[in-house]
This record gives C-alpha cells, sequence and structure tokens, in this order.
C-alpha cells in the first residue's frame, strides 16, 4: 500500500468532498464489483454524503445488494479511465472494469478494494430512503470509514492542491468529458 494513504476522522470526510470534484462510485457484491463516474454528489452532513445513481446502473444494483458503497475521489492522473467507466456499462460489458484499466489496492480493515488515481476515499451504509432513491434517484450514505493521500489533504482534511503539481488535482465536471483541473487557493483577508 501507498505509504501516504492515512485513516481519517469521519467528520473531516465531507470537506473531500465538498470540492465539485466528480467522484467514482464504486458497488460490490460477492465478486461482482462495479464502478461509474458521479458528477451529482455532495456532502449533506458532517459524516454524510449524497449521491445521485440512475436506475438503470449496474453500480447502483449492486449497492441495492450490499447496503454499503464507496465514493472515491479520482485526479487527472486517471481521467481516461474514468471516462471508459462513465461510457460503458457493466449490463453490457461483463469486464467493464478490466477494460478502463483502472487499479486497485487493498487496505486493511477495508472490504472494498480502493481504486488507484484518487486522493479520498469514504465507505459509506446506505441510510435507506426509498422515496429518494425511487423519485430523485439518490442514495444517501452515513461515513463509516474515511481515508487520504496526505500529500493532498492534512490532519484537519485541509487540502494543499496548490502545492501537489496537476496530476493531483481532482476532475470539477461540467457535462460529458468536460473537466477543469484546480488552479490556486483564494485567501480571505481576516478570514
Ligand atoms: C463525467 C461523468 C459524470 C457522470 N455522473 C453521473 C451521475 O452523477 N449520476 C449517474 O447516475 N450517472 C452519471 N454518469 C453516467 C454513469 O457513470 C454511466 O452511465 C456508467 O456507464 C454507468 O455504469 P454501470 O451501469 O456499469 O454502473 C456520469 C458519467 C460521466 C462520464
Amino acid at each position: 500500500m501507498n505509504s501516504h494513504i492515512k485513516a481519517v476522522d469521519i467528520n473531516n470526510v465531507w470537506k473531500f468532498f465538498n470540492l465539485g470534484g466528480t467522484v467514482l462510485v464504486e458497488g460490490k457484491h460477492g465478486d461482482d464489483i462495479d464502478v461509474m463516474p458521479a458528477s451529482w454528489s455532495m456532502p449533506i452532513d458532517y459524516n454524510k454524503l449524497g449521491v445521485v445513481l440512475d436506475s438503470t446502473h449496474y453500480t447502483r444494483k449492486l449497492i441495492e445488494k450490499e447496503g454499503y458503497f464507496l465514493l472515491a475521489l479520482p485526479t487527472v492522473k486517471i481521467v481516461k479511465e474514468l471516462m471508459y467507466l462513465g461510457s460503458n456499462s457493466k449490463n453490457d460489458v461483463d469486464d467493464k472494469v478490466e477494460q478502463s484499466g483502472l487499479k486497485f489496492f487493498n487496505i486493511e480493515g477495508c472490504d472494498f478494494p480502493l481504486p488507484e488515481g484518487c486522493v479520498a476515499w469514504a465507505v459509506c451504509k446506505v441510510l435507506k430512503e426509498p422515496h429518494n432513491e425511487k423519485t430523485y434517484d439518490l442514495f444517501i450514505g452515513e461515513v463509516v470509514a474515511g481515508y487520504a493521500d496526505d500529500r493532498i489533504f492534512n490532519d484537519k482534511g485541509e487540502p494543499t492542491f496548490e502545492t501537489a503539481g496537476e496530476e493531483l488535482s481532482i476532475l470539477p465536471n461540467f457535462g460529458g468529458a468536460y473537466f477543469y483541473s484546480l488552479g490556486k487557493r483564494v485567501s480571505v483577508p481576516g478570514y
């Protein structure tokens, strides 16, 4: 395992997913694993994250069976893999994840393999809200474990993208393959 990846305080995890970046959503049931990108994800409390998962997606079916999902925060490094995962469904392509080229690593105590090329990961337990899931495709997860790359996030969960280099930038998305990498930090005098 990469020595930069550290378990983090669950109550800091929302900061990683408050950056407007695309996320990777991982579902798993037994040996069956699927990963898809999602632009529509957001923190909704210190220890809760929301994500929109269309009812046709294979990843969602695994999450519904398992009751857990993993969110990861991908970087510029894996934008090609991300676009493959978001343009192909495991409903049609059985070995979609292998074909994408996405690599994984394992961390002790975590059942989900963590995608490489990301800078933060959160294991979430689905808080069942059938109305939201059916009507808005909105899934809410309680964070039960969080991990982050200490080259990007310090102990308080504060990022340092300005010194990390473009490859480690997350990926704000404006539809399809329209991404940005992060620019400079804006400091506000007096705050
Ligand atoms: C950049 C990007 C962002 C996406 N955001 C979402 C999203 O927020 N919610 C969603 O349901 N699908 C989203 N998609 C579409 C799914 O990722 C895509 O349909 C994927 O192939 C589903 O795979 P699966 O059926 O194997 O789960 C996005 C796709 C891309 C490329």
